[in-house]
């Protein structure tokens, strides 16, 4: 595997159980994104978008294949060894928002970086900094459970660009903006703040995978 490969996914096999029954999603999925490359995973509800995603995290095994996170083939690695490198590696934007509603938008995101052993006073310039880069400064004091689903929408971006990862696993990203923020999003990622990263993300929106350096498309198994 050439050494500018962010990440890889090899004849992928996955099947959800449930049952007695097996959900097949999908038999054999391959492809490749280069470091720097911003690739869009297009596909109908169903064909197994958010799937790929939490495999690509590692939050999800395949029953067969490998993937490869910076040359790393997660798929053979204990769970703690593969949480420790999507803490250091990978932002994710999940569909679903994974905030914690009670606490305030401050301290998501300063979560994480107390797992990465940062000081109070590194800390604070750090989720000062990202929320002016994402226009959300004035939500800094709210509590999660108080923001609108958009509003959720831009600090679960926030929050997985915290930690300066080199790789941003982005599932739907621009559902529930208007169009204005949802432009604001899309043209982000091409902009300063994501320069050089390695951007795979999920969409129904020509918008976004028009932006794309290279778009491939799911097709949904039939049962
Ligand atoms: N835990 C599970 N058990 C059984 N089947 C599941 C499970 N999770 C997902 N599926 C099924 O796997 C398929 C792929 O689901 P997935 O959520 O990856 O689709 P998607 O492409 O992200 O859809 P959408 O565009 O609606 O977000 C769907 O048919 C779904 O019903
Ligand atoms: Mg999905």
């Amino acid at each position: 595997m050439s050494s500018n490969s962010a990440i890889r996914v090899e004849h992928v096999r996955k099947v959800y159980d449930g049952h007695g029954k097996s959900f097949p999603v999908f038999e054999d999925v391959s492809f490749e994104v280069k470091k720097g490359e911003f690739l869009a995973v297009v596909g109908p509800t169903g064909c197994g978008k958010t799937t790929l995603i939490n495999l690509v995290a590692g939050l999800d095994r395949p029953q067969a294949g490998n993937i490869y996170v910076d040359g790393v083939n997660i798929t053979k690695l204990p769970e703690d060894v593969v949480s420790k490198l999507r803490r250091r590696k990978l932002g994710v934007v999940f569909q679903v928002s994974n905030l914690i509603p009670s606490l305030t938008v401050y301290e998501n995101l300063e979560l994480p970086l107390v797992f990465l052993g940062m000081s109070r006073d590194e800390r604070r310039r750090r989720v000062e900094e990202v929320l002016e880069s994402f226009w959300i400064s004035n939500y800094v004091h709210r509590k999660v459970a108080t923001l609108s689903v958009g509003e959720n929408r831009m600090v679960s971006y926030a929050r997985a660009m915290i930690s300066d990862p080199e790789i941003l696993l982005l599932d739907e990203p621009t559902d529930f903006l208007d169009p204005l923020t949802e432009d604001m999003m899309v043209a982000s990622f091409k902009g300063k703040i994501l320069k050089g990263k390695t951007l795979l993300a999920t969409t129904h929106r020509r918008k976004m995978a028009k932006l794309a350096d290279r778009v491939i498309n799911l097709k949904k198994k039939l049962p």
